[in-house]
């Protein structure tokens, strides 16, 4: 395994195990030197989203990577109130202007907001005229996946979560698992509102101790061993580049296991149940 290893997604396409994300990281010169620096040193899958705000930085900072279109796996989402309002086709082409590409590898619904099934049915259209290369959805749980098969046997190639050893989604990524939905994990570190909780936990540092890595590649690792696609975010070069050397050690059974007994099922994003806008 490495930065360019691939999982197959359900429609046959190919999308990189890690990923770049870059959630809070902002519209300018934060994301675009953050994206170059994360081409430079191999990664091949970006992960933004409207909401972000950065698509623009993220679009340059590919083209400025002289780097080829398809050596590039690209993440955008559609956001709520596109939703909501049914916008789906402006919705895109608007990101797909902001990045300055003709296509996006995979568009997202980012959350279930009303309109959902309308705005996957109009996705499955936008992937058939080559716009989108593959379709999925994000935060959605298992009965927002529900009502998407009963309107159409096109099942989502992707479910992007909240995931990390505090919540763990067992008996989601199961469930996906089962229909053919590959998993992504959102906040793998824990994410800026852990404030270090995972990547400073006492268990999680022992083990990274163990393998002399650090506890953000110990979180990292463990998302990869169980076959879920994992996003961390950093805008700091040596960040980025810490988070890509996780291919080099691997997770005995017995840390897998001491990993476990974190699960207290802390959030630290919102509720796909509950949220609120
Ligand atoms: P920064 O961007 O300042 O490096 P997640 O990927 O779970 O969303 O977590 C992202 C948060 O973790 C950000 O606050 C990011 O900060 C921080 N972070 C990313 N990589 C590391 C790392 N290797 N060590 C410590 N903190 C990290």
């Amino acid at each position: 395994m490495d930065l360019k290893s691939t999982l197959k997604l359900n429609d046959g396409n190919e999308i990189p195990l890690l990923g770049f994300g870059v959630f809070r990281a902002a519209e300018g010169e934060e994301t675009y030197q953050a994206v170059i620096k994360a081409l430079d040193i191999g990664y091949r899958h970006l992960d933004t989203a409207m909401i972000y705000g950065n698509e623009v930085s993220v679009g340059k900072a590919l083209y400025d990577s002289g780097l080829k279109r398809q050596e590039v796996f690209v993440t955008t989402k559609l956001w709520n109130d596109d939703v909501r309002k049914g916008n789906i086709r402006s919705a895109l082409e608007a990101s797909l202007a902001r990045l300055k590409l003709d296509y996006i590898d995979l568009y997202l619904i980012h959350w279930p907001a009303d309109g959902y099934v309308k705005a996957y049915l109009e996705m499955i259209k936008l992937k058939e005229e080559g716009l989108i290369k593959s379709i999925g959805v994000s935060n959605f749980h298992e009965h927002h996946l529900n009502d998407i098969f009963k309107a159409t046997d096109v099942c989502p190639a992707v479910d992007q979560i909240e995931c990390h050893p505090h919540l763990p989604q067992h008996k989601l990524i199961k469930f996906c698992a089962d229909k053919g939905i590959a998993v992504e994990a959102w906040s793998p570190l824990g994410g800026q509102r852990s404030q270090g909780a995972l990547i400073n936990d006492p268990l999680i540092l022992k083990i990274a101790d163990k393998y002399g890595k650090s506890g953000a590649q110990v979180l990292i690792r463990w998302q990869l061993q169980r076959g879920v696609i994992v996003l961390p975010k950093s805008v700091h070069a040596q960040r980025i580049e810490q988070n890509a050397q996780v291919f080099d050690f691997s997770l005995d059974s017995e840390d897998l296991e001491l990993i476990e007994t974190l699960n207290n099922g802390q959030r630290y994003g919102s509720d796909p149940e509950t949220f609120d806008f």
